[in-house]
């Protein structure tokens, strides 16, 4: 089936709008699919590439930014330090460090000046800001992944116009991790958060020390927060952000994929273990993160996820990473001899299969544009690098002597599972129905909660009745506990490895969690945590379009 045609099918079609894809999947027959498939696959290999084509690993040239003590995504450590956050519009170097307008957050602190300031603060102190909107539209700050009542966690609702303040103050009462912060402003998170609006929150706690004095960790040198995202540029080298109809419902997809908003990176290392502190800031891509040496896929460590440590470390080869989802790897370089190379890729999977499904790995290319293509926005997807495809996210090379410890500690932290006996589920739905995304049948009502939740441990059972696509959902408010997974797609359950067809980035503390096509996943939050007085957060799903195209609904906790 031709994409032009495909795509026509879908935006025109009612069938599609009430029953999912099932349309789909019957007025393609499956030779027709293959053929879609083989043409897809043969494009990629023999394209010729474009400049910063991820694919090409002769394009990484670029040294990898690596956050300092000041500057862009300089390392702030607050204790309670009253910061004036200012949202603006300037423009920061990206491509062949041409100017490109972006969006930042700029601070000045002890005679330093910060733009997306890293914040890095210990459990337990306080965290004081004002956010200054000196943007031309409304705006706020979302601190994703911390626990903090309703007014200080920028609901849509609390947005600010032009040239107004928002103060915060809360004390920090999450466990150590690597959360984040970005805007969520009323409709206007996806362009706000790709436009730059976005950056790392850094919390420390005992664990973290241990860990870190154990492997001689050191933020900026051997611990390094690496925020991936795909962004598509103009000509002139300036971020692009125009979603077509069609991205609008299913993510806005870039070609050129930035690590710590580097094209093409590369990383000097030493033979010694690093720490690595993924974020996926991207708004709809997902990631399935390798460690490759040729051909052989490296065993590295899984430390942590969404909301820290877990409780020792987990070998993998490989893990998803939705957009806000955080994992913590550690990888050991010392197996490494001076000169060799090793990438960091994100590897080829099929992004809308599902289980007792043939995948649609045609579909995809035809929904998102398959390599090979770069079609105009308005059919649907003009991106040259499909979601799902094999394409490398940052060079390591072994330059340096120096050695450093070379055993990972055995226990790293307490992860006691929450006790969910006799706790009936509460079932959670995600359908479409005419070209919207919907929970529980809504889609979102900025006045209105959808449910109201007890202050009790509940239960929740996440279907994805889409049948379409994957969504990281993403509760706000609250860490939560993944119990079990079923009807996986076959493209997860090699990585199912845990109890409840659990995947590993399931065994800690999440915020985020991915729900593939016909899956459901069953999680525990314990509401009894909540803050005192009534309090209305959000649940919505993470691919910033689907969040902006109102794939969204606020639940109440009752006083
Ligand atoms: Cu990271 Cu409601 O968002
Ligand atoms: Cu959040
Ligand atoms: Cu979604």
């Amino acid at each position: 089936m031709e994409r032009r045609k495909f795509i026509g099918a879908l935006a025109g079609s009612a069938a599609f709008a009430s029953s999912g894809v099932g349309l789909l999947l019957s007025a393609c027959n499956t030779g027709q699919f293959e053929q879609r498939t083989d043409a897809i696959k043969k494009a990629g290999e023999s394209f010729a590439g474009y400049p910063h084509d991820p694919v090409r690993a002769e394009n990484f040239t670029n040294p990898l930014f690596i956050p300092g003590v000041e500057g862009p995504f300089g390392v702030l450590s607050v204790t309670d330090t009253p910061l004036t956050l200012t949202a603006q519009a300037k423009t920061f170097p990206i491509l062949e460090a041409r100017a490109s307008p972006f969006l930042l957050y700029e601070t000045n602190y002890a005679g330093k000046s910060y733009q997306n300031p890293i914040f890095r603060i210990k459990s337990g102190n306080r965290f004081n800001a004002t956010l200054q909107n000196g943007l031309n539209e409304p705006t706020i700050i979302h601190w994703h992944g911390l626990r903090l009542p309703a007014n200080m966690d920028g609901h849509p609702n609390d947005s600010i116009a032009a040239g107004k303040n928002y103060p915060y103050a809360f004390p920090v009462t999450n466990r150590g991790g690597t959360y984040w912060y970005h805007s969520h402003a009323d409709q206007l998170t996806a362009k706000q958060a790709y436009g730059g609006l976005a950056s790392f929150f850094i919390v420390e706690d005992d664990d973290e020390v241990r860990l870190s004095s154990a492997l001689d960790l050191k933020l900026g040198e051997t611990d390094l927060p690496l925020v991936i995202q795909d962004k598509r540029f103009n000509a002139n080298g300036e971020l692009v952000y125009q979603p077509s109809m069609m991205e609008k419902m299913m993510g806005y997809i870039g070609d050129i994929v930035l690590v710590n908003l580097t094209p093409n990176p590369f990383l000097e290392i030493s033979p010694k273990i690093y720490r690595f502190r993924c974020l996926n800031g991207s708004n709809a891509r997902i990631y399935k993160l390798s460690f490759m040496r040729g051909l052989e896929k490296m065993e590295y460590r899984v430390i942590g996820t969404d909301g820290g440590l877990l409780d020792r470390p987990y070998p993998a080869t490989e893990v998803f990473l939705a957009p806000a989802e955080r994992v913590d790897i550690l990888f050991n370089a010392s197996q490494l001899r001076q000169g060799e190379t090793v990438f960091l890729k994100s590897l080829a999977f099929d992004p809308m299969e599902q289980d007792g499904m043939n995948g649609m790995g045609g579909m995809d290319g035809g929904m998102m544009g398959g390599r090979g293509t770069n079609q105009s926005a308005q059919t649907g997807g003009n991106t040259r690098l499909a979601n799902g495809v094999e394409f490398n996210l940052l060079k390591l090379m072994v330059a340096k002597a120096a050695q450093g410890p070379r055993e990972v500690p055995a226990s790293l932290s307490t992860v006691v599972p929450m006790d969910t006996a006799g706790v009936s589920p509460r079932r959670v739905t995600l359908s479409l129905n005419h070209m919207q995304w919907l929970i529980n049948g809504q889609s979102y009502r900025r006045d209105a909660a959808a449910f109201e939740v007890r202050r009790a441990v509940e239960v929740w059972d996440i279907e994805n009745a889409t049948n379409s696509m994957i969504h990281p959902m993403h509760l706000h408010g609250f860490s939560f506990q993944v119990v079990g997974r079923s009807k996986s797609p076959a493209a997860l359950r090699p990585l199912a490895t845990a109890s409840g067809g659990r995947v590993i980035t399931d065994l800690g503390w999440k915020d985020t969690v991915m729900i593939w096509p016909g899956e459901t996943v069953r999680i525990a939050i314990d509401f009894r945590q909540a803050f005192p007085g009534e309090q209305l957060y959000l649940f919505h799903c993470h691919n910033l379009e689907h969040e902006d195209g109102n794939m969204m609904v606020n639940y109440r906790i009752p006083a």
